[in-house]
């Protein structure tokens, strides 16, 4: 039979996919995404640095040939990102004379920015990453120390959200955040998101990024995050999802996809569509970060030459046996 995941998942949410403008021209890759997916996140074309290099300058090529196929091929786009502490162009944080920018002045680019960008694929693109990552994983400080907060304090979160909102009020408007499974990062999450509400903040939804693994985290801790966002009123999306084979820690594991792990691999997955469809009344959206095991950003990291076997389509774009463990419920 011809049916993909977005038709199996119809009556749940759209299935999307990371992807570079060049796997769309590539007819195998298109086929596959055309056939499975019907949404598409730009794994890096709209990030600061590529779009936005100069200050006078943007780049739309990368980000007009992802949002022309999704328009050709009646798909949704989820844009990624706004802000973010990485691949940010580097004369954002300096001032002419080449010292640090001032608050007033980063927050007036920050705002061009987004204006510029979002006002450009209004009602192309229904979904924005406004803020990615601004949380601290340990430390005593709950906000990451970026050049964002150290200029502009935690001001800078809450006027994404505002110049994003103003440039196109029917975006939905995510925070974007991994890790947020462990109980540290999800309260501090969970805290900053409350604090955003409360001040009126427009914010409507938080990415659970789910780069997870064979073993971690675990389901109980999965449901917990879904459960205490959704309180909060959010819809909850999973925006980058994939899973090593090998143990976080473990940098010094090579040993492959073995047979136990594939099998561990197709369960778990079987397991984490459970948990998203037995949540489908706050989830709107499952996405995979990246198309193939071939493509996946988990080869060569944290392990340079290391490959990895994260997602559900082989390096032969075939279905490995998780697909069929997501597909068959
Ligand atoms: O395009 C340049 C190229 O010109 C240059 O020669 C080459 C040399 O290193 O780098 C190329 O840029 C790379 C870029 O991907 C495009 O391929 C960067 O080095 C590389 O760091 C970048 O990695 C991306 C990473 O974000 C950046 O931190 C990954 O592809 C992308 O999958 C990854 O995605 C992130 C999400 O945005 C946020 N959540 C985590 C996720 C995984 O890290």
């Amino acid at each position: 039979d011809n049916k993909g995941l977005k038709d199996v998942y119809k009556d749940y949410f759209p299935i999307g996919v990371a992807v570079t403008p060049a796997q769309l021209r590539d007819p195998a890759q298109q086929a596959l995404i055309l056939r499975q997916f019907n949404s598409l996140t730009p794994e890096n074309a709209m990030k600061m640095a590529a779009i936005h290099p100069q200050e006078d300058r943007y780049n739309w090529q990368d980000a007009d040939a992802i949002v022309d196929f999704a328009q050709l091929h009646h798909l949704r786009v989820r844009g990624h990102n706004l802000c973010w502490h990485q691949q940010v162009p580097a004369w954002m944080f300096y001032d002419k004379a080449g010292n640090l920018a001032t608050k007033e002045i980063l927050l007036s680019r920050l705002k061009a920015h987004i204006y510029a960008v979002v006002g450009r694929y209004k009602g192309k693109i229904y979904a924005w990453d406004v803020i990615n990552e601004a949380v601290a994983d340990g430390g005593d400080q709950p906000l990451r120390n970026s050049p964002w907060y150290q200029i502009c304090g935690e001001d800078y979160i809450f006027k994404a959200f505002q110049y994003a909102h103003e440039a196109d009020p029917n975006a939905v408007l995510f925070y974007n955040e991994y890790g947020t499974e462990s109980p540290k990062k999800r309260d501090r999450v969970y805290q900053l998101l409350k604090k955003m509400i409360a001040a009126g903040v427009p914010v409507n939804a938080i990415g659970l990024q789910s780069h997870w693994s064979l073993t971690n985290p675990a389901d109980d801790e999965i449901k917990t995050s879904i459960k205490l966002y959704s309180s909060l009123g959010l819809k909850v999306q999973i925006t980058e999802l994939d899973m090593s084979v090998y143990a976080n820690e473990d940098k010094a594991d090579s040993t492959g996809y073995t047979p136990q792990r594939e099998s561990q691999q197709t369960q778990r997955y079987g397991q984490m569509f459970n948990i998203f469809r037995a949540n489908r009344s706050v989830i709107t959206g499952v996405t995979f970060w990246n198309l193939s095991d071939k493509h996946s950003w988990l080869n060569n990291f944290p392990v340079r030459g290391r490959k990895n076997y994260p997602l559900l389509f082989d390096r032969n774009l075939q279905p490995k046996k998780a697909y069929w463990s997501v597909v068959n419920f």
